[in-house]
């Protein structure tokens, strides 16, 4: 931006003469212009300190922000820097009438107006920047104009440079008028729209700018793919930023015919296919390469080693597999190399420690083999070192804790063991450490303790034994892992007066005690997870403060209900919804929960109706407890179960929280069908579980569970259900296990099942049912007659019992498809690989053999597309 200006500017500033001033009518527009603008802005909390110069007794040539020209004996204006002159205290726009404008627009010899950075909201006004027809520099940026983007703006035929960047515009980019801009060099577009706006597709008049070295369309909706001709026009491109452009096929060859491109962004698309190999050959002068976030595939090329000017290179999440090529060690300017989420394999190159520039390297998430170079020690600039989620094995090279400028080092989720004595004295200050599965044994190492911007620590799965050290618990850690180590103890009260606190996972520990009563205090926590100690009591009072918690975890601990008389313990009728559990009580105040696992406690009591204020709530597990009492019927209005929602989202939009999660995938441990599974944190979206079974929940089902349209898996088995199955069910469309098991259920099951397309489990065994089992789809597939064993008179061709009014069996319509079992993964679009990789596992090794769904569902995309 700055570089451009000069182009114009050198000029214009060479002379002030002090015997001139500028003309009269220039000066009364701007004084008119402030005055309108402080008049505007007098209601907010802004200031606009630097119009403080801006008085009528003085020469407007001299005033802050304006540059005049000499010429011809007098002084114009020529120039007005007016970017960022408004300091809003309060954050809220300031809505400025377009009528202010209008005094600037008899300044007819402007040729650079910068009023970028102003939080100026309201519409452009229609007539007057036709008056400004010498401007070569329009600066509009970062504000939030909006109605359409004016076809005046296209008479301004000697603009070079125009900035609308940042704004709320409403409308299409305009088709017409771009080809008008000959002289343009520098064009930024980029989120020039307010949210939702329709799609656009790029005028084709954009490539008739010849002389354009800078286009930014980045953070728009342009309609399909990019056109394959075009950008071979651009030749004197140097920066060219599309990214976030929702754009897909594969990239135009053209391209690749950009001989001076020195930035190149394209990420966060869905740009597909290989990079072609030669392609590189022309993109010497490339210093920045962003291809992230795409679906790229095959091999690196090799030829990305001609691009030696290469400063930072991004091709993180792809599908990029294969070796990382030794050529990229000739990018000896390299300073941030970032290969992550791909499926790159074998070995690091051994040499990676010639690239002395590099400040950060991430290969987190791939499939790399073998040991960690040791010439990483060379890498003397090193701030992050992301080398997390491979098969990496062996020491961990000790000199790392002498690169002082590390501040990231994540190791974990390897084969790798970390050797103590290289920490006694360590040298860096980190802020993110993850050492998970590096063999920790002992103690939690002390030398953390001196680590004091500790944002983030993943020390899970070690031998780690001993307490929860008071250090620790007062450093103000914002996520905490110690998951699957052998820690015990109860918790320090410090840990929770923390405000920065937004994970703590101490999931499969020795911890015991009570909750601390201050619990409430950690604000921001998102995720808690306590799961697999030995923690108990009831619920401290003040969790209900916790605002921002999604995922608590509390299950297979002692956690109790607080019903300290054992006499009213023995004499729970369990028809008795009067008793409600205070636990649960306090748990259905903690509104905004999407996960709550209480699975192997002893709370005791019924389920309180206030479950239906966590309208969030995707995922319910309250299995094997002692909950009594009938299952609420305001369970129907449970919307998360109804409509799922995407939890990273909401969290992004609603929660000051996004620090540590970021791209992080966290597994989310839920029982699936017997068996434990992870499903990754970014596709709960497409996961709803309730799970009541193993209770002493008595009534009869409610009709009103039908409604929970999202639910994937219901399990109420094991407990004293009455009644008939509510036809309802049949409206489950999603409905993937249904288990009512070992309940008094009878009478019929409801043909309505039939309608349930995605049905692979369903276990109705030890009930009282009766009757013909319903036939069609999902339902001739489920045909193990152990799930149906135990009742008092079912028939039907899945038990091979005939009925007695239907002796000649039926003959169902063949079921063809002979797809495999998991295939969930047709379902959804991105679905969870980690979930299909466990459904996977739990295909071989669960104790039933499962059957086999026709799956309609992907057959029907299939037609469609
Ligand atoms: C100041 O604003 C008020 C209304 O907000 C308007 O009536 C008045 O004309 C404005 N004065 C100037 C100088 O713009
Ligand atoms: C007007 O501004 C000039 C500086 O540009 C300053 O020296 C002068 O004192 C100001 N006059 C008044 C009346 O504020
Ligand atoms: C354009 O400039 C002329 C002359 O300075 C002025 O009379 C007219 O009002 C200006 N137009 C607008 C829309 O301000
Ligand atoms: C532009 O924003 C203003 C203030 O928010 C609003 O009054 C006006 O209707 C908007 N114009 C359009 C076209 O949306
Ligand atoms: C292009 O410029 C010409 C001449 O200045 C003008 O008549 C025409 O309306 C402009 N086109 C657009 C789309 O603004
Ligand atoms: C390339 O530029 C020429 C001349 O400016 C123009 O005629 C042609 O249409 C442009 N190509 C594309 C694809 O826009
Ligand atoms: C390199 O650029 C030239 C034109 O500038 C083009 O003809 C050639 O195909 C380009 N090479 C590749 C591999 O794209
Ligand atoms: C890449 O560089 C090598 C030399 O390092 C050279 O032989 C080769 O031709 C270059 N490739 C392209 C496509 O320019
Ligand atoms: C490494 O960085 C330094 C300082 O930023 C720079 O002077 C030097 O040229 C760089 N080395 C290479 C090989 O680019
Ligand atoms: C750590 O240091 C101790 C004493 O300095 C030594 O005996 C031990 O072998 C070292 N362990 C490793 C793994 O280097
Ligand atoms: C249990 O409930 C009783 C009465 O409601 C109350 O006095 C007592 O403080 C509670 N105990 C705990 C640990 O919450």
């Amino acid at each position: 931006m700055a570089k451009l200006s000069l182009l114009l500017l050198p000029v214009l500033l060479t002379f002030v003469s002090t015997s001139l001033s500028c003309p009269e009518h220039q000066k009364q527009a701007l004084l008119h212009f402030k005055a309108s603008f402080i008049n505007a802005t007098s209601s907010t909390k802004s200031t606009l300190n630097r119009l403080d110069s801006w008085n009528s007794s003085s020469d407007c040539c001299h005033w802050d922000g304006v540059s005049c020209s000499s010429h011809f004996g007098s002084k114009t204006v020529l120039a007005l820097y007016l970017d960022h002159i408004i300091t809003s205290n309060s954050q809220e726009p300031v809505w400025l009438p377009s009528t202010i404008w209008t005094p600037l627009f008899h300044i007819r010899s402007l040729m650079h107006l910068d009023l970028s950075g102003n939080e100026i909201r309201g519409e452009l006004p229609r007539d007057g920047f036709g008056n400004l027809t010498k401007l070569v520099h329009l600066d509009l940026g970062l504000n939030h104009f909006n109605g359409s983007i004016l076809s005046q703006l296209f008479h301004l035929r000697y603009l070079q440079y125009l900035d609308l960047s940042s704004n709320s515009f409403q409308g299409e980019l305009p088709r017409d008028g771009f080809g008008n801009l000959t002289k343009l060099v520098h064009l930024d577009l980029g989120s020039i729209y307010s949210n939702g706006s329709f799609p656009s597709q790029l005028p084709s008049q954009l490539f008739h700018l010849r002389y354009l070295q800078y286009l930014d369309l980045s953070r728009n909706f342009i309609e399909g793919e990019l056109p394959r001709d075009g950008f071979g026009n651009l030749t004197k491109l140097v920066h060219l930023d599309l990214g976030s452009i929702y754009s897909n096929g594969s990239i135009p060859s053209q391209l690749f015919h950009l001989r001076y491109l020195q930035y190149l962004d394209l990420s966060y698309n869905s740009f597909q296919g290989e990079l072609p190999r030669d392609g590189f050959g022309n993109l010497t002068k490339l210093v920045h390469l962003d291809l992230s976030h795409n679906s790229f595939s095959g091999n690196i090329p090799n030829e990305i080693g001609n691009e030696t000017e290469l400063q930072t290179l991004s091709l993180q999440h792809n599908n990029f597999f294969g070796k990382i090529p030794s050529s990229i060690l000739n990018l000896k300017r390299l300073e941030e190399l970032d290969l992550s989420y791909n499926s790159l394999s074998m070995e690091i190159p051994i040499d990676i420690g010639n690239l002395s520039n590099i400040t950060s390297l991430v290969l987190s998430n791939n499939k790399l083999t073998g040991r960690i170079p040791s010439s990483i020690l060379k890498l003397k600039k090193l701030e992050r070192l992301q080398l997390d989620n491979n098969m990496l094995v062996g020491e961990i090279p000790s000199g790392l804790s002498y690169i002082k400028g590390l501040k990231s080092l994540l190791l974990g989720g390897n084969h790798l063991t970390w050797n103590n004595n290289a920490t006694i004295e360590p040298k860096f200050i980190l802020s993110e450490l993850s050492l998970k599965s590096c063999s920790l044994e002992g103690e939690i190492p002390n030398w953390i303790s001196t680590q004091k911007t500790l944002n983030f620590l993943d020390l899970s799965e070690n031998q780690l034994e001993g307490m929860f050290p008071q250090w620790l618990a007062k450093m103000d850690v914002g996520f905490i892992s110690l998951s699957g180590n052998s820690l015990a103890g109860s918790l320090s009260p410090f840990l929770f007066n923390s405000h920065n606190l937004v994970f703590l996972s101490l999931s499969r520990n020795n911890f015991y005690g009570e909750l601390p009563s201050n619990i409430g205090n950690a604000s921001s926590l998102l995720v808690l997870m306590l799961d697999g100690n030995n923690f108990s009591g009831n619920l401290p009072e003040s969790i209900t403060n916790i605002y921002s918690l999604v995922l608590l975890d509390l299950s297979n601990n002692n956690f109790s209900s607080n019903l300290t008389d054992m006499t009213t313990l023995e004499h729970l009728n369990i028809h008795d919804n009067k008793i409600t559990s205070e636990f649960l009580d306090r748990v259905c105040q903690i509104s905004n929960l999407y996960i709550l696992n209480l699975r192997n406690n002893s709370l005791y009591g019924s389920i309180p109706n206030c479950f239906s204020n966590l309208f969030r709530l995707q995922i319910l597990d309250l299995s094997s407890n002692h909950l009594i009492g009938d299952i609420p019927p305001k369970f129907g209005n449970l919307a998360g179960m109804i409509e799922t929602s995407d939890v990273t989202s909401y969290i992004e939009d609603n929660l000051n929280v996004s620090f540590v999660l970021g791209n992080r995938i966290i597994d989310v441990i839920v029982i699936w069908k017997r068996s434990k599974q992870g499903i990754s944190w970014n596709n709960l979206y497409i996961c709803s579980l309730l799970d009541l079974s193993m209770n002493q929940l008595s009534g009869e089902i409610p009709a009103s569970l039908g409604s929970l349209k999202a639910l994937k898996l219901l399990n109420v088995s094991h407990n004293n259900l009455y009644g008939k199955l509510p036809v309802s069910f049949g409206d489950l469309k999603n409905l993937e296990s249904l288990d009512l098991s070992h309940n008094n259920l009878s009478g019929s099951i409801p043909q309505s099942l039939a309608n349930l397309q995605q049905l692979t489990t369903l276990d109705v065994s030890n009930n009282k049912l009766t009757g013909k089992i319903p036939m069609g789809n999902q339902m001739q597939t489920m045909d193990d007659p152990k799930f149906y064993a135990n009742n008092s008179g079912l028939c039907g061709m899945q038990i091979r019992v005939s009925c007695s009014e239907a002796l000649s069996p039926t003959k169902p319509p063949g079921v063809k498809n002979k797809e495999t079992w998991f295939s969930w993964e047709g379902v959804g679009i991105g679905y969870a690989v980690s979930f299909s990789v466990t459904v996977g596992i739990l295909y071989l090794t669960d104790n039933f053999v499962p059957t086999k769904p026709p799956n309609y569902r992907r057959q029907q995309r299939r037609q469609r597309v």
